[in-house]
């Protein structure tokens, strides 16, 4: 039986360290939010933000557009944004109608307000290894690897994934660390014979029940990023075989409580920490 790696607990104690080191500062740090659409996954992680910022004690501003907002009018709102002094991060909710340049909009946002860390300046020190942020989810995970003294150094890290906003940063984090990265994705010819090298498994595919036993090196950390509506039950479920692969790992992470929580805190994680650097509190642009 593996240790369940409960991101809801260690959440709740990151917001409550953030509260305090917020409640310190000259002014509140502030995030806008800009929603287009309504897909009810996205006006839910929108409403979970909000509360969020509320508990960190942080001004949150919603801006919530039909799907028939023109891009010029969102850009028109992002470069307010930009020169407002009391906003330090903007955050652009994904995905966009598909009728919109999501990279169009991102690009437009300034890269120091970036909270989601998906400017391509911001890339580019990803890559580079000296980023102040990174994408939430992936840091969210690296937190708690931590956190459950998790080593990367030296570890086959299996990624199955390689999206913009989780699989290609968490990559980067990974080796980042010293891990031995492999990316998988619906390309890789036998996805199995990747998944059981791993000694840290991070999925995040999207397809209910990919993970199977089988595909799980005993011992290793399962980490599941997926949500997915299981249309029996109406349940979120995750991409791994939790009931199964409990049994053969060291560490897996439940859905919900696990991945999704953390990704949260960070969030708020990041806010602080372009709050700080627009207050000149720490070094930078
Ligand atoms: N949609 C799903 N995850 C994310 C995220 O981390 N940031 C943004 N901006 N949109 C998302």
């Amino acid at each position: 039986m593996s240790t369940i790696l409960d991101g809801k607990a260690l959440a709740a104690s990151i917001r409550g360290k953030i509260r305090e080191e917020a409640a310190r500062l000259p002014r509140r740090p502030g995030i806008a939010v800009l929603l287009v659409g309504e897909d009810p996954a996205s006006e839910l992680y929108v409403k979970n933000k909000a509360k969020d910022c509320v508990e960190c004690g942080f001004l949150s501003q919603l801006f919530d557009f039909p799907d028939t907002v023109s891009e010029e009018e969102l850009l028109g709102t992002v470069s307010k944004l930009n020169a407002d002094p009391a906003i330090d991060g903007v955050l652009v909710q994904l995905p966009l109608p598909a009728c919109m340049s999501e990279r169009r909009i991102i690009e437009a946002i300034a890269p120091e307000k970036d909270v989601d860390a998906f400017h391509p300046l911001n890339v580019g020190r990803m890559v580079h290894g000296d980023s102040l942020l990174w994408p939430c989810t992936p840091s969210g995970i690296a937190v708690m690897l931590d956190s459950y003294a998790i080593p990367v150094d030296g570890k086959i890290c299996v990624m199955v994934g390689r999206s913009d906003i989780v699989g290609k940063p968490m990559g980067l984090l990974l080796l980042r660390r010293h891990g031995t990265v492999i990316y998988c994705h619906r390309h890789t010819p036998d996805l199995a014979a990747m998944t059981r090298q791993a000694d840290i498994l991070i999925v995040a595919a999207g397809r209910q029940g990919l993970i199977r036993a089988d595909m799980v090196k005993p011992g290793a950390a399962v980490v599941d990023v997926a949500m997915n509506r299981d249309p029996v039950t109406g349940k979120f479920t995750g991409d791994v075989c939790f009931d199964e692969v409990k049994d053969i790992a060291s560490f897996i992470t439940p859905v919900p409580g696990g991945v999704g929580p953390m990704t949260r805190a960070m969030l708020m994680q990041n806010v602080l920490t372009l709050a700080k650097r627009h207050m000149g509190l720490l070094p930078g642009a």
